[in-house]
């Protein structure tokens, strides 16, 4: 088995899965961030983890892509919320579009993955909601988090690791419990697996707090410095207001103070603090940490060692990722 295997699986679902039809308005915009790509790591997650206890792996195939149905619906609401203008190297949906069809086309798509959701075995089905509704109510709380400390500064750093686990990380560890729910793995194991996807999770989403200001705009495929222009407290941001003294303190709360004027000026500024500060390396040696902690969750899985290392390298690679 290659991840080939699974990811053709994923695609053959794309192309079978109706959204709905009328009115366009509400369903075009689904279509559409559908068919950006992504790197759909979720329902690959998922996938892998049903096939490291069962090799009816394919009976995880749906609800995997409900997960990643659901991960749309946040990116098209979190780009309302971040004012992002691209989203895979496209147009948001609310620049395409506008604010209402991205709230309505959204809201839409959680019914949707709920659909997809409830492709299980009926002995697996509460165990499956009941763990995506907690899931999926933390990721609200997450990014709810995020917009309150774009208002704040003094955010510590172990505020912001609540934050991302809740934005970000829980769904990466429901992903993979899932697949271990549907595969039969037993209330340890899944256990592993969860726990095991959110400290990858974290990991995750620190990577993409320093690709927002260090990503090739063309592979990252979203607005490189948004996180900079929109005083988000990520890690970087967090770890420079900790480092930075005397005169570097006094210009990066300057920059963060006064009113943006010129976007590209602010961003390149920030940038050469965070350089002066060692942020980036700081942020690289955090991001080993916490996928480190994944693979000593995974350590503790007792499945096939072949299966096993298809799911190690897969998520290894997240930790190099440019895009
Ligand atoms: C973007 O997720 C949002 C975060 C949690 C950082 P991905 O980086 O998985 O986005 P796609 O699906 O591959 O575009
Ligand atoms: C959002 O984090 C994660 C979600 C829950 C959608 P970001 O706001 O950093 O995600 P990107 O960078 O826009 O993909
Ligand atoms: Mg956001
Ligand atoms: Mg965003
Ligand atoms: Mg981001």
């Amino acid at each position: 088995m290659s991840p080939a295997t699974f990811i053709d699986a994923i695609q053959n679902q794309l192309q079978l899965t109706q959204y709905g039809q009328h009115p366009p308005e509400l369903y075009d915009p689904i279509r559409y961030i559908m068919s950006l790509g992504g790197k759909r790591i979720r329902p690959l997650m998922t996938l892998m983890a049903a096939y490291l206890f069962s090799d009816d792996w394919q009976k995880a195939i749906q609800p995997a892509l409900g997960v990643e149905v659901f991960h749309n619906f946040t990116l098209m609401h979190d780009d309302i919320m971040d004012q992002a203008p691209l989203r895979r190297g496209q147009l948001t949906v609310h620049e395409k579009w506008n604010h209402n069809i991205a709230i309505l086309s959204g809201d839409v798509m959680l019914v949707n993955a709920y659909e997809l959701l409830l492709h299980v075995e009926v002995d697996k089905l509460k165990a499956v909601m009941t763990r995506f509704n907690r899931t999926a109510a933390e990721v609200c709380e997450g990014q709810q988090l995020d917009m309150n400390f774009e208002k704040r500064w003094d955010v510590t750093e172990s505020e912001y690791i609540e934050m991302i686990r809740l934005k970000t990380s829980v769904l990466l560890g429901y992903a993979l419990e899932l697949g271990g729910l549907i595969a039969g793995a037993d209330a340890e194991t899944t256990r592993h697996l969860y726990e095991g996807g959110v400290n990858i999770g974290i990991g995750f989403q620190l990577k993409d707090d320093l690709l927002d200001v260090y990503g090739d705009p063309e592979k990252f495929g979203k607005q490189v410095g948004g996180d900079i222009l929109a005083n988000k407290k990520t890690f970087l941001l967090i770890e420079a207001l900790e480092k930075a003294k005397g005169p570097v303190r006094d210009e990066l709360t300057g920059w963060l103070n006064k009113p943006v004027t010129d976007r590209a000026e602010k961003v390149q500024a920030v940038t050469a603090i965070y350089e002066t500060l060692q942020i980036r390396q700081i942020t690289e040696s955090r991001i080993s940490e916490y996928f480190d902690k994944g693979f000593a969750n995974f350590d503790q899985i007792n499945a096939d060692p072949a299966r096993k290392t298809l799911l190690t390298q897969f998520v290894r690679q997240l930790a190099e990722r440019e895009s």
